[in-house]
């Protein structure tokens, strides 16, 4: 096998995962403090190719072009971590990735990178291209590693992540993500560190209270295909996790007067059959069962609003070829 090329989508959480288990031995560990749940997407995707470096070091690219040392370092780290979990020496390898879709903006671009980074390694290690169930569940294992939520796009079309890592929920159901990208702009605070400083807000306690019930709920309807019993769900959970972020110490604000200004559009509209959805980002995700883009386009142009629309919809998981 001489070059691997992996892909894999984004996640959209229903139930978030914000605020991970303290750990003093190791900070990748990324246990969350909460079970969440989240849909797999089809459209965006990150694509990650793996074959020999031509030297004697890693050669990383990301976005076409050479990784700067942050992003290196954790992709280093991470071939390091699959290849000790599959106890295969590590040579020099040209890792090259990228993603179609604005990264660090809350559409999950780490999440996707991730589960693509641990499918392509995986496959160059063990010289295949598809897993067994429990090599599955290792590479959900692995893959929150380098982001907590990568764990839950190992897979689709619904995933549950309850745990060290997460599992597929069967289902037909097809959902479309119509995704309002108010900003493409990187976030300035990391998931992380939200992550780490979640106990510091006062909401949190009200918030381990409710998820939990929020979460069998959320689970329930999946199950039963339902919309109208999944939209509030929905809606809920994520106004919480930014309130929780917005009230923890120092506060993190990711939702923007824009994003805002759009929900409260999205609230006045009568008999609504479409639902939000916001991730460490200021962009809106629409969860809906009918496409909905031009409408969206006309509420934004109503509101004077400047925003992009990026259609998805649901997805399977991560898929991988090989080259000669
Ligand atoms: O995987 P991280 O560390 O980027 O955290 C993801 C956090 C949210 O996207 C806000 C929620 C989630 O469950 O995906």
């Amino acid at each position: 096998m001489k070059k691997i090329h992996a892909t894999a989508n984004p996640n959209i959480a229903f139930i978030k995962y914000w605020g991970k288990k303290p750990s003093s031995s190791d900070e990748t560990l990324n246990l969350a403090l909460n079970p969440s749940v989240s849909l797999t997407l089809s459209q965006a995707k990150s694509d990650v190719f793996v074959s020999l470096a031509k030297g004697t070091e890693h050669e990383i690219f990301v976005q076409g072009n050479l990784a700067n040392s942050k992003d290196a370092a954790k992709i280093f780290a991470h071939l390091q971590r699959v290849s000790k979990a599959f106890d295969k020496p590590l040579p020099p390898l040209r890792i090259e990735s990228s993603n179609n879709f604005p990264s660090a903006t809350g559409i999950a671009s780490s999440a996707s990178a991730f589960a693509a980074l641990s499918y392509g390694i995986s496959a160059f290690f063990l010289q295949k291209t598809t897993f067994s169930k429990s090599e599955r569940t290792l590479l959900s294992q692995l893959s929150r590693r380098g982001s907590g939520s990568a764990c839950r796009s190992v897979a689709g079309p619904f995933m549950k992540w309850d745990g060290d890592s997460a599992e597929a929920i069967e289902s037909s159901w097809k959902l479309f993500d119509t995704i309002v990208i108010i900003s493409k702009k990187e976030k300035l605070v990391s998931s992380s560190q939200g992550h780490s400083q979640v106990l510091s807000s006062p909401l949190w306690p009200k918030r381990q209270e409710r998820v939990l019930g929020r979460y069998e709920k959320c689970l329930g309807a999946i199950a039963q295909a339902s919309l109208t019993k999944l939209g509030p769900i929905i809606e809920e959970e994520a106004t919480e996790m930014h309130e929780v972020a917005e009230s923890s110490v120092p506060p993190i604000h990711y939702r923007m007067p824009e994003t805002f200004q759009f929900l409260k559009a999205l609230q006045s509209l009568k008999n609504r059959d479409f639902f939000f959805t916001i991730d460490a980002g200021p962009n809106v995700h629409l969860i809906s069962e009918r496409p909905i883009k031009s409408e969206i386009e006309k509420l934004l142009a109503d509101e004077g609003l400047e925003a992009e629309i990026w259609q998805d919809w649901t997805g399977f998981g991560p898929v991988v070829k090989e080259f000669s």
